[in-house]
């Protein structure tokens, strides 16, 4: 018999609750051996020097130690309960927060807890080959990182599940650990999940566009009125700004190398730039255009009785709910949402509370583009004449009101056909996911070394030098 409570580090006091041991001591082999199949590729052997959370407190979420990855401790925390805690919004603004899931509100809560932990594993799978073709062992333990904090967030949804959704919530569990990213018959819940993460610059892209997808939607589901849920988000959201961080300075890493090499060499043409072995900013920059579009989708319609409901209900807030000063029910505001009319795009105000998906949309992108500013210091710095941009928003976009137009990047409206003649100069074509990889063929395993293509980064992890052995292979 293991012991579940030494084994899975938890502030919840697991070891109380019988069924609940009975039900994650059924899911635990099925999660180990999704994670064999599914986790980074060979790595069961490595020894990485992780973050692992013993605790919620300060000096334990963030304990660092050679671990090998199947023996990670997935643990399970709640940032700690605020019995003053109540709904902050909606129709039962003012009313304790609940402890328990309330009845009418079962099947909603229960989908939207497997939709946020549907993402976890899927950004594991994504990310799987990645390992064989890292650009140095610092980058290698990065994404490791990642990964098994992506494993921790789904033990986070599964503890859920398990704990407050009965027999319904522990076959979502398995269902969990079924579907596959990218797989025709049984794919993963949400679009971008699907989408195949097939170079490094994809998965810096990744982690800087799609977790801040995830952290919108866990700061709106930190707000739950649901207790157990907000308290479970916000301790998520902590080791989300870890994965931001990587994909942000990854891609600042890549254009700052680009750049250097174009000031050393005096080149700026995409294929002269290519030819010393380095990302050309347009390519960088249709990335940026493909991961951004894809990304916007994750929110969902522009107009959504489902949103309304989520918020009405006191299930799931605005980013930043507690701190906007406005009456938090939304009965008589309005937000403005874009619609395509004939060959315009126009602006149109409906009600607020059907227009939450937008809204959170539109607090994202302004994160967004202050990245993208910081990304852009990086190409000025070097005195280079080049500007990254955001799309519109409406480009490429196939969920929501922008659903089957063709938009082109600057928010023009466009005939298929038009748009399709420039869809490769907007959005990575064949041959640039062709050459990017021809940049990642093996594994830059020497101590200290960094890939051609990127950058070092600025400091280490956890105070260590560059030239740090943050993997072991064994
Ligand atoms: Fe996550
Ligand atoms: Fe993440």
């Amino acid at each position: 018999m293991i012991d579940y409570t030494e084994k899975i580090p938890n502030n919840v006091d697991l070891g109380r609750d019988r069924v609940l041991q009975r039900a994650l001591e059924h899911w635990q082999p099925a999660y180990l051996s999704w994670w064999y199949d599914m986790g980074p590729n060979e790595s069961h052997n490595f020894e990485v020097y992780l973050r692992t959370a013993t605790s919620v407190e300060p000096d334990g979420w963030a304990q660092f130690d050679y671990v090998k990855m199947p023996e990670y401790r997935w643990g399970i925390f709640l940032q700690p309960r605020d019995e003053k805690r109540q709904v902050n919004f909606g129709m039962h603004k003012g009313q304790p927060a609940w402890q328990d899931v309330p009845g009418e509100y079962r099947s909603i809560l229960r989908r939207i807890v497997v939709t946020q932990g549907d993402t976890e594993p899927a950004s594991v799978e994504q990310q799987k080959m990645l390992g064989l073709s890292c650009p140095s062992l610092y980058d290698l333990r990065n994404i490791f990182q990642v990964n098994v904090e992506e494993g921790r967030h789904l033990w986070a949804m599964v503890y859920l599940l398990h704990r407050y959704f009965g027999r319904d919530g522990r076959e979502e569990a398995e269902s969990l650990l079924a579907r596959r990213s990218g797989d025709t018959d049984n794919p993963r819940i949400l679009g971008a999940f699907n989408e195949p993460t097939p170079d490094w610059l994809a998965f810096y892209m990744f982690t800087f566009f799609t977790d801040r997808d995830g952290k919108f939607q866990l700061c709106a589901l930190a707000e739950s009125g649901f207790d157990p849920l907000a308290r479970t988000c916000r301790f998520m959201l902590t080791e989300e700004a870890h994965h931001m961080f990587v994909g942000e300075s990854g891609v600042s890493r890549i254009i700052q190398r680009t750049c250097e090499v174009m000031k050393e060499n005096k080149v700026d043409a995409p294929s002269d730039v290519r030819s010393l072995g380095v990302i050309d900013l347009q390519t960088i920059q249709r990335y940026l255009n493909f991961h951004y579009s894809v990304t916007l989708d994750l929110y969902g319609s522009d107009v959504s009785s489902n949103a309304a409901n989520y918020y009405t209900s006191g299930l799931k807030g605005r980013f930043r709910e507690t701190k906007l000063e406005d009456d938090h029910t939304l009965q008589d505001a309005v937000y403005p949402v874009s619609e395509v009319v004939g060959d315009k795009i126009n602006t149109k105000q409906v009600p607020a509370l059907t227009a939450l998906n937008e809204r959170l949309r539109d607090d994202y992108i302004e994160e967004i583009q202050a990245g993208v500013n910081r990304w852009q210091r990086v190409i000025d710095e070097a005195g280079i004449p080049f500007r990254l941009t955001l799309p519109h928003k409406g480009f490429h976009r196939e969920i929501g009101n922008f659903t089957g137009h063709f938009i082109s990047l600057d928010g023009k409206i466009l005939t298929e056909e038009q748009w399709k003649a420039h869809e490769f100069e907007w959005l990575p074509s064949p041959d640039d996911y062709k050459y990017v990889q021809s940049l990642m063929s093996g594994r830059v395993a020497e101590i200290g070394k960094f890939a051609n293509w990127i950058a070092p980064p600025v400091k280490g992890i956890n105070g260590k030098p560059l030239d740090f052995q943050y993997v072991r292979f064994n």
